[in-house]
């Protein structure tokens, strides 16, 4: 199987994971968007969605999903989303699409976290995939020194602005030994909105498209 065929079968293994009736938070990025494709098939058994970008909203309500505000909505059983990188610990990166701040709102609501991947995203260590992290643009100077004094190397991630109007720092060479602990630290720098690592929260399942098929790891 090629990578989009393994971000498909991933994408499609998650629908039998769908309440009826239920609000779905949705995630973003190009498994995600073959997420969206397989939830159209069976729109007519969820009450709608909550999206955790522009484009996924776009791309729902595209397929005639309807997009409901976070704020009205108090349960969202499931939320469906890719990763950059996943352990078999569910500790992830993400950001990759620059969504990670909504993507961590919306996950922060749902009572389950399921990550489709390829297999090429599942590693040992994180790290390797730069770590986005978000930042107010007036700090950005200031949060890239702090980070840097961590041992990263922050990057300003070019022509790119997010869905809340802020910068990404994607931070390179880190060997990320402990993501909880580094999530933490990353968020007390005054300035960050959120950093890419979902460690302190991370998926609950994750099924993974392989060349040998879904291989599902909780
Ligand atoms: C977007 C994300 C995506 O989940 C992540 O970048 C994976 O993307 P893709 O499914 O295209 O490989 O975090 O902010």
């Amino acid at each position: 199987m090629t990578q989009d065929e393994q971000k498909r079968a991933a994408a499609q293994a998650a629908i039998p994971h769908i309440p009826i009736g239920a609000i779905i938070g949705v995630g973003t990025g190009s498994t995600a968007n073959y997420f969206i494709d397989e939830l159209a098939k069976i729109k007519h058994k969820i009450e709608g969605a909550v999206a955790s970008s522009e484009a996924t909203a776009q791309r729902l309500s595209k397929h005639g999903i309807d997009v409901l505000d976070l704020n009205m909505v108090t349960d969202i059983p499931v939320y469906v989303d890719g990763a950059d990188e996943i352990t078999k610990h569910l500790h992830m990166i993400k950001g990759g699409g620059g969504a990670l701040t909504r993507e961590k709102i919306v996950s922060a609501v749902a009572r389950k976290f399921i990550c489709i991947a390829d297999q090429s995203k599942l590693v040992d260590i994180l790290g390797t995939f730069p770590l986005p992290v978000e930042v107010i643009p007036m700090a950005r100077s200031y949060v890239a020194r702090q980070i840097t004094l961590l041992g990263g190397h922050p990057a300003l991630r070019q022509d790119f602005v997010t869905d809340n109007g802020n910068v990404i720092l994607d931070v390179h060479g880190l060997q990320i030994m402990n993501p909880v602990e580094l999530e933490t630290t990353l968020n007390q720098i005054v300035g960050v909105v959120t950093n890419g690592l979902f460690a302190r929260k991370g998926a609950d399942i994750l099924l993974l498209g392989t060349d040998k098929g879904i291989e599902t790891i909780t």
